[in-house]
């Protein structure tokens, strides 16, 4: 068949035939209901191997701050591949990129590169269990911290929305797991200080760290309530234990030093990615030398033969370096984010839908309500409140309309410094030509 007209379907099986599921990552197999096989990226939008073009809200699940295609980080890592890419010595550009976030980032004076988030929370995670000598993670529900053996719980993002699950629930969150690799991870409700309080009462002496994405982007974009972090803070350091914020999202997005700079609340360590890269695969973690010390002295061990290769470095590089330079950059996010709001607060208040929007700068979560919500600091809130079925629905009319998100209401919707003008406007389009079509 000529290529040229093959339809979105066609082009799914014929990749289903090769690529179990049609994927490779799990996380995206519930993502397209509708199929849709790309064939280019621009900026915010998307074009099908149909010659569709959709304006896309879920941006590659968050790297690409300056929307996609970047020429910057395509010139320098094209650039780098023609200079050697990965020899798997050291470079001058680790000093670079390890400057550069150590530069912006307050918590972090040294760092170690890896290829993933989830690579980069197994790493951190065991770093402070063999810094404190101590095995307990807490851990909170819905928070995403990949899918390492020792994170992926019911409760996490994949199956937070299993019926009568409570949020201290711990169990596998896939099959093939090892039931008892959870033992050593407590889990908590977002925001309820509490329960924080009465474990560290409890547990305080067995507890290695506590992490978190700073603000909860994962399920909800539900920030943490006044006080919160400064709480987490103020027990992991009084008990000995190390605070990781997961910053793979938040980093260099939220801010320029990310949420530890928005909230003024710095951990031990952090995990960072997705911006950082402009979208090549790579993530860091890192914290004050101290916190670093087992990694420094070789007596705690993180590995990877691409970890920290040059090509992933030229793009953090060339990313930090930009980000850097714009010292209007957060203003202008912030702008963007208040116009994408207030036209989708719009479109839904035109058709009348109840809507939920939660947004922190670039990030938001949009959601169809079936009640209205009055309280909004807990997951469990707004799960009860979301009309998840509708939502779906939403999203595969939506798509057709032309305008592509994920369609599970609780996932973040990702905005760049495309998402202005007339792209916003056809976004709002192609939305309310959905809604009206949903009845
Ligand atoms: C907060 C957070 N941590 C960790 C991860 C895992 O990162 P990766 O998918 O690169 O392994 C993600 C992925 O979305 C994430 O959002």
């Amino acid at each position: 068949m000529d290529a040229e007209r093959r339809t979105n379907a066609d082009c799914l099986e014929s990749i289903k035939e090769v690529v179990a599921g049609g994927v490779s990552s799990s996380m995206r197999a519930a993502a397209v209901p509708v199929p849709l096989v790309v064939r280019r990226a621009d900026g915010c939008l998307l074009r099908d191997v149909e010659d569709n073009e959709l304006v896309d809200f879920n941006m590659g699940y968050g790297p690409h701050l300056f929307g996609y295609a970047d020429r910057d980080v395509a010139d320098a890592v094209a650039d780098q591949f023609t200079k050697g890419h990965m020899t798997g010595l050291p470079h001058e550009l680790d000093a670079e990129a390890g400057s550069l976030i150590a530069e912006l980032v307050p918590g972090v004076e040294q760092v170690r590169f890896a290829n993933s988030g989830t690579e980069a929370v197994a790493s951190v995670l065991r770093l402070a269990r063999a810094t404190t000598g101590r095995s307990l993670v807490v851990t909170f529900d819905g928070h995403y911290h990949g899918w390492s053996e020792t994170v992926l719980r019911a409760g996490s993002k994949t199956t937070f929305q299993i019926k009568g699950a409570r949020p201290t629930d711990v169990v596998p969150g896939a099959p093939g797991m090892i039931p008892e690799a959870l033992a050593h991870t407590a889990q908590l409700p977002w925001n309820d200080a509490e329960a924080v309080k009465e474990l560290f009462a409890r547990d305080g002496g067995r507890i290695a760290a506590v992490i978190l994405e700073p603000v909860l982007t994962n399920a909800g974009v539900i920030p943490p309530v006044p006080g919160f972090l400064e709480l987490l803070r103020d027990l992991t350091s009084r008990s000995g234990a190390m605070l990781i914020f997961d910053e793979v999202i938040t980093g260099f997005r939220v801010a320029r030093g990310g949420a530890q700079e928005f909230y003024g609340v710095e951990p031990d360590l952090t995990v960072l990615s997705k911006v950082m890269g402009g979208g090549f695969p790579v993530a860091a973690f890192g914290g004050r030398k101290n916190a670093m010390r087992m990694l420094a002295t070789n007596e705690a061990y993180h590995a990877g033969v691409y970890a920290g290769n040059h090509a992933a470095l030229r793009a953090v590089v060339t990313m930090l370096t930009k980000i850097r330079a714009l010292p209007g950059l957060y203003d202008e996010l912030e702008s963007v984010g208040a116009g994408a709001e207030n036209a989708l607060r719009e479109v839904f208040a035109a058709e009348k839908r109840p809507v939920h929007i939660n947004r922190v700068g670039t990030l938001m979560c949009v959601a169809l309500l079936k009640k209205p919500l009055e309280k909004n600091d807990t997951l469990r809130d707004l799960t009860e409140a979301i009309d998840f079925s509708r939502h779906r629905r939403l999203q595969v009319l939506a798509q057709r309309e032309g305008v592509y998100f994920h369609p599970n209401a609780l996932e973040p919707w990702f905005l760049s410094t495309a998402h202005t003008g007339d792209v916003l406007d056809k976004a709002a389009g192609a939305l309310r030509r959905g809604l009206t079509e949903l009845g």
